[in-house]
């Protein structure tokens, strides 16, 4: 008979995410005692009591900073996020960016805001002010994206689309984005070299002790004069301060962000908003989806898709008997495990060993059902971490 799953739900999680869990098999709710799996978004779990039936977490975004990662890998629970699914919410957004700053449309829209509709000269007035506002096109001007990720390739590949020149900086880009790029997207070598051929320059990178301030006043001495520089990554990774220096000098000719600090809002050469990045119907449905069925399938059968803190593995079903593993990424675990399952009798059918970092996970499918004995004998090796039995 299969299993009924317990799912914590800590935040509002889309329906597109929640009816990929078929009720007849999962329970879905705020008020669960002891969940098999915690679905969240950004509910801030690090004073949460975790409960010891939690197998999994499931987070419906991309960042896992509101989850004690670490706590959770010490007790071979993976941490599920949903890469890329909102990476098309920001692009827009940066498409927009580059386009409110270009056609001058923030000045703009307060000045038809400002104008009195009973005022008789107000057509005329909007002839007569128009001027002030007149941009310049996309077509034909250079964007720099620093951080060719997920995000970084799609807004590469819309500004190539719309007729734009594009350079890339990411020297750790991994070979699937790096196959995913326009051919006509040009190779930098250096934060530097970005800062001084583009007319744009947009971040895209996470925030992380190598990027922190990455661009500060040495690489703003480097930058085109009447740049704009978009910031859709994280606050951190621009040092503000040079920034608005770069502004008052007229170096940048804009700064759009998502990130309203009280440094940069309410300068007249900044356009910030108010984190909207992956503020989309389409964004919370792919990240509720995509977590949903890693969860699912990791409930289920075992198998880990986008953990932060487990390998990816996925080994199809050869028998309905399958025990699942988390164990510390020592020497000789996989020879204990399969000691430990001959001891009990148990004929391997098909193994599957990864690892990643500090965790390793093992699946493996015996041909014959799995008695309790030979789980908690698994399960008392030293370094495992945590140990499934799951009957199809
Ligand atoms: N504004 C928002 O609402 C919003 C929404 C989603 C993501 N974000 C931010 O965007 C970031 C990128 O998201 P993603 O999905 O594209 O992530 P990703 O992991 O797919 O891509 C990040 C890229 O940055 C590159 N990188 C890392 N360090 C670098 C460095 N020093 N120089 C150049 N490149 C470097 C990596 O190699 C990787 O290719 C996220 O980390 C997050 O901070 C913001």
């Amino acid at each position: 008979m299969a299993r009924n799953f317990q799912i914590l739900v800590l935040n509002q999680i889309s329906q597109a995410g929640l009816k990929r869990l078929p009720a007849e098999q999962y329970t879905v709710g705020k008020d669960i005692a002891a969940p098999d799996a915690i679905l969240v978004r950004s509910a801030d779990m690090h004073k949460l009591d975790i409960p010891a039936s939690v197998r999994a977490i499931g987070r419906a975004g991309a960042g896992t900073n509101n989850i004690p990662v670490k706590a959770m890998s010490a007790r071979g629970v993976p941490v599920f996020n949903a890469p890329g699914a909102n990476a098309n919410a920001v692009k827009e957004l940066v498409i927009a960016g580059m386009l409110l700053s270009a056609r001058n449309l923030t000045g703009a829209m307060r000045f038809v805001t400002a104008l009195d509709p009973k005022d008789p000269e107000m057509e005329k007035k909007v002839e007569d002010g128009k001027k002030n506002f007149a941009g310049y096109e996309l077509a034909g001007h250079t964007l720099g994206v620093i951080g060719l990720g997920k995000i970084g390739c799609l807004v590469a590949d819309a500004a190539i689309k719309l007729g734009m020149h594009v350079m890339g900086y990411d020297p750790e880009i991994t070979v699937d984005a790096a196959w995913s790029l326009p051919s006509q997207v040009k190779k930098a070598n250096s934060v530097a070299e970005v800062l001084k051929n583009a007319n744009f320059v947009s971040l895209h990178v996470p925030l992380a002790d190598a990027t922190r301030k990455m661009v500060n006043e040495q690489s703003l001495e480097h930058v085109r004069h009447g740049a704009v520089l978009l910031n859709f990554s994280r606050e951190g990774v621009v040092d503000e301060a040079a920034v608005l220096a770069a502004l008052d000098a007229k170096k940048l000719a804009c700064y759009v962000c998502d990130f309203p600090s009280p440094h940069v809002n309410g300068h007249p050469q900044v356009i910030a908003l108010p984190h909207l990045g992956a503020s989309t119907r389409e964004a919370e449905d792919n990240c509720a989806a995509m977590v949903a069925d890693q969860v699912r399938d990791y409930l289920e059968d075992g198998n880990v898709q986008n953990a932060v803190n487990f390998p990816n593995i996925t080994m199809p079903r050869e028998s309905s008997f399958r025990i699942a593993i988390a164990n510390a990424n020592v020497p000789n675990m996989v020879g204990q495990i399969s000691t430990a399952m001959a001891n009990a009798n148990l004929n391997i059918h098909n193994m599957m060993n990864k690892s990643r970092g500090d965790m390793a996970y093992t699946l493996v499918d015996v041909d014959s059902a799995v008695p309790q004995a030979a789980v908690e004998s698994i399960a008392g090796i030293e370094g495992v971490l945590a140990v499934r039995y799951l009957p199809a």
